[in-house]
């Protein structure tokens, strides 16, 4: 059987975790819960970084024991790991006889073999990234990464490490394994930082108490790094238990920060070379996530608890906006206004109410019991075709690639159950038996996507997987048998209470309570105004819809489209917008090439646009000021990067933009001079 034993970077212990270092842990827990998704035998390690000066200085500003304050802080990690739901199989902490026996054997291993020498260090040297640094690392004489620290100015006797000496290897080893560091751009960095020279480094620090005494002078202590990066090793038994160390080692993967891939990349290896010791496979450096823009950091007042995070919707939110929004291996952002964004697009209208909308459906017209019909249609194949970029994805560690891939499923289950529309086939007169073959195909896709979902969002893939009637226990789920479509077996579709009710006042920030659109009511999604005699049969069938598409719209005194207006009144409070927020709305010159009105309606026009850059249909209300011989050849004014919705059964693709006075007809946005179409509007 195939194994896979993956680590993270192990955290400092001076503070709680914040968002940055449980973006890191999320990430992770998403590549094991998949490897094991895969049926490979996975070993997921975490734990704490203890030996670090300023774990020392903390427990003494709050008057405890250093030891005594680890295991406070052990217990606190732990909390926010559970929390978030992250699944390690092992917790090291470095303060563990396991990690210290390791230490000690591999840095008596270095030194026997001539490795580890005395030395004299003088030079500056940062606690926070307690690391040694050299002039030309200061900017203004502070360190980049810390700047409201003043760098320290340390001369001391040093052990140091003969890490020149495994430049030539640690090149031909990334030469000879292309994939040893990824993604690319850090791969390139290295290579850079290879190619100009090492330097020996410091490997104990002289007059301290707390660390790991060395071996073969015992009157120093290890290096927090050196001392830290052994942790891998001890944790799967490196002198302590042989039979282990050797089903293990080496690691298959490091997942670490991008400011400390160079010393999992050139120090820890050359460490491994040095004591004999085989290489981990691979290490993945992930970017950084800030928070509104800024780097988060406890010492510049700009980092955000996952505590927090976590408890204003629960972990699956964050952790699918942690994976989704951020393209792994590159620098992200988090900020309240865009969290509830996603969460209500991603959760509340696309996947929350389709779960929904599939029980209310599938118990109004089935009676919850849905038998399959045939192989498959559409929704077969673009599941197959998802499955196969998922794997791709997840397996090359594009892990918001990977998350796409799933959305592609219920963004198509979504769109079948719009073209289909089911509640039709139910009536006197439909097609019985194409309703039961659209509700098991839309029972499927949330089926399948599902099980790609969940090493994503672990609790609500579960979830949804029982709503839609497989009773596989989570744990005994195997992407290749489960994440494939499957044409048999009757489903018992299970109703519940919606899974992500949608938030308003999205964009009040600070991470405070949460106005829930209808906390207690709403069973299929969110709730709609006065339904339109229209809509009122999707609501007589407890089948309400996703804000802006699909519904089967008749007149209604809304906007020039026409568009459906289905929000729900928002709190009192400041509604301004950020120019951010404006700019999001693509405002675009278009010039109208056709017009005809929509059959039976007395509002809707259908015209053709030019927008510079492609031709579309845009349904406009504005039929009853404006005959459609008029408007052709008129310039106007469009929102270009609304999403479809369709009208009256017409697909329109934006809006057009006028002036619409209470009781008084639309008036169409004009020019004094001409402009040509495809020109941005502000
Ligand atoms: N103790 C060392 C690691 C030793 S591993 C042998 C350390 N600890 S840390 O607590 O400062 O950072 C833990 C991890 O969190 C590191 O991989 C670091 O890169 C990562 N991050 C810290 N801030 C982060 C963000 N803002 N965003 C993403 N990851 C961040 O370094």
């Amino acid at each position: 059987m195939k194994r896979f034993f993956l680590t993270t970077a192990i955290d400092y212990v001076n503070s709680r975790p914040h968002l940055g270092t449980a973006y890191e842990k999320i990430t992770a827990d998403v590549i094991a819960r998949y490897k094991r998704l895969s049926g490979i035998e996975t070993h997921f390690l975490m734990g704490n970084d203890e030996h670090s000066q300023n774990v020392y200085k903390r427990a003494l500003e709050r008057g405890v024991d250093p030891r005594v304050y680890c295991d406070q802080m052990e217990q606190e990690f732990r909390t926010v790991w559970k929390q978030l739901d992250i699944s390690f199989d092992d917790f090291i902490r470095t303060t563990e006889p396991r990690h210290k026996a390791a230490v000690q054997k591999l840095a008596q291993r270095c030194f026997d073999k001539g490795d580890i020498y005395e030395g004299q260090y003088e030079g500056w040297y940062c606690v926070s990234c307690e690391a040694f640094k050299q002039e030309k690392d200061l900017v203004d004489g502070k360190c980049p990464l810390h700047p409201t620290l003043t760098p320290e100015w340390i001369r001391e006797k040093n052990y140091f490490f003969r890490l020149s000496k495994y430049r030539d290897a640690l090149l031909e080893h990334f030469r000879a394994h292309p994939d040893f560091l990824r993604p690319d751009n850090r791969r390139n960095e290295m290579l850079r930082l290879l190619e100009s020279g090492l330097d020996d480094i410091s490997v104990s620090r002289a007059g301290q108490l707390w660390g790991i005494p060395l071996p073969f002078a015992p009157e120093n202590v290890v290096y927090v790094w050196f001392d830290a990066l052994i942790n891998y090793a001890a944790a799967v038994g490196y002198a302590t238990d042989d039979a282990r160390f050797e089903k293990w080692w080496p690691a298959d993967l490091h997942v670490v920060g991008k400011d400390i891939t160079r010393f999992h990349t050139v120090v820890w290896p050359a460490m491994l070379m040095s004591a004999g010791m085989a290489l981990p496979g691979q290490v993945f450096g992930h970017g950084f996530v800030n928070f509104g823009g800024q780097r988060m950091s406890k010492s510049l007042g700009t980092s955000l608890d996952p505590s927090d995070v976590a408890q204003r919707f629960g972990p699956d939110p964050l952790r699918l906006y942690m994976v989704k929004e951020i393209s792994y291996g590159g620098d992200g952002d988090f900020s309240w206004e865009r969290y509830e964004e996603r969460y209500n697009v991603d959760l509340a209208n696309n996947l929350g109410n389709l779960v929904s909308r599939l029980a209310a459906m599938a118990e109004k017209y089935r009676g919850s019991r849905l038998s399959p019909t045939g192989s498959g249609g559409r929704l077969a194949q673009v599941a197959d075709a998802a499955l196969t970029r998922y794997r791709a994805s997840m397996d090359g560690f594009a892990l918001h690639d990977g998350a796409a891939a799933a959305f592609q499923i219920i963004d198509a289950a979504n769109e079948f159950i719009a073209e289909t529309a089911p509640w039709t086939l139910a009536r006197a007169g439909g097609d019985a038996g194409r309703l039961d073959e659209v509700l098991f195909e839309v029972a499927e896709a949330l089926r399948v996507a599902a099980v790609l979902l969940r090493p994503i969002i672990p609790g609500s893939a579960a979830e949804i997987l029982q709503r839609v009637g497989d009773t596989t226990p989570p744990g005994a789920l195997r992407l290749e048998r489960d994440g494939r479509w499957r044409a048999d077996g009757v489903r018992q579709i299970a109703k519940g209470s919606p899974l992500w009710p949608r938030v308003e006042g999205a964009g009040s920030g600070g991470g405070g309570p949460v106005a829930f659109a209808e906390a207690s009511a709403p069973k299929e999604g969110p709730p709609l105004r006065q339904p339109t005699l229209q809509q009122s049969a999707y609501v007589e069938a407890g089948l309400q819809t996703r804000l802006t598409q699909e519904i089967i719209v008749e007149e209604k005194p809304i906007g020039a489209t026409g568009a459906p207006d289905v929000s729900v009144t928002k709190p009192a409070e400041d509604t301004r917008i950020s120019i951010n927020d404006f700019m999001k709305v693509d405002l675009r010159v278009a010039r109208v090439l056709e017009a005809e009105a929509v059959p039976k309606s007395k509002k809707l026009l259908k015209l053709k646009v030019d927008t510079g850059t492609d031709q579309r249909t845009i349904v406009a209300g504005i039929a009853e000021a404006y005959q459609p011989e008029q408007l052709v050849g008129r310039t106007i004014v469009i929102v270009a990067n609304l999403q479809p919705a369709k009208l009256m059964g017409v697909e329109s693709n934006g809006m057009v933009l006028a002036a619409s006075p209470d009781g008084g007809k639309p008036t169409l946005i004009g020019f004094d001079e001409a402009v040509p179409p495809g020109s941005r509007v502000r």
